[in-house]
């Protein structure tokens, strides 16, 4: 069974394996870690059986009109099962009191994120490489 939680009571970084598939620098999991206690809302997903977080969803905001969602993973091995689209729609409901909730994507996970009701828009970025890992 999976269940979700928006705390990291009784959270340890070493329950956190398995992200950042693909990254030139994946963040290790201390600093994984970090990003739950400084974001200002998050959910996690937590496989009951073994009690592995498998799945994560961050969001940052400046409390009065806006949020950014910037991070939302599943771990390979568990997707497919619906729990992206769980912390997607558990996200999108603890933020409905904002007038903006944005995020940037790649192409292909457009489809995705339609299916919440999202719709497509021009973004533009910058990105530090040598920062991946966190500062
Ligand atoms: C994108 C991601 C979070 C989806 O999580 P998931 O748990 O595999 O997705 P779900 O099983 O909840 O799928 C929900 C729905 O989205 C669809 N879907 C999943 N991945 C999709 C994709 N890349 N493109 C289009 N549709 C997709 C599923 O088919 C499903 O549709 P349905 O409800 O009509 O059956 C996951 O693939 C992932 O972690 N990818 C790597 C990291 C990443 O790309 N994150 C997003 C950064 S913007």
């Amino acid at each position: 069974m999976i269940k979700y939680i928006d705390t990291i009571e009784g959270i340890t970084p070493q329950q956190l394996e398995g992200f950042f598939v693909g990254w030139l620098e994946p963040l290790k999991q201390e600093k994984h870690f970090e990003l739950f206690e400084k974001s200002d809302y998050f959910w996690l997903a937590i496989d009951e059986d073994n009690n592995k977080v498998v799945g994560f969803i961050t969001a940052i905001s400046d409390k009065v009109l806006s949020a950014y969602i910037p991070l939302l993973e599943v771990v390979p091995s568990q997707q497919g099962k619906g729990i992206g689209r769980k912390l997607v729609e558990l996200m999108l409901d603890t933020l409905k009191s904002y007038y903006m909730i944005d995020l940037v994507c790649d192409e292909d996970k457009t489809p995705f994120y339609k299916k919440y009701g999202m719709c497509k828009a021009t973004a533009m970025m910058f990105r530090n490489y040598d920062k991946q890992g966190g500062k």
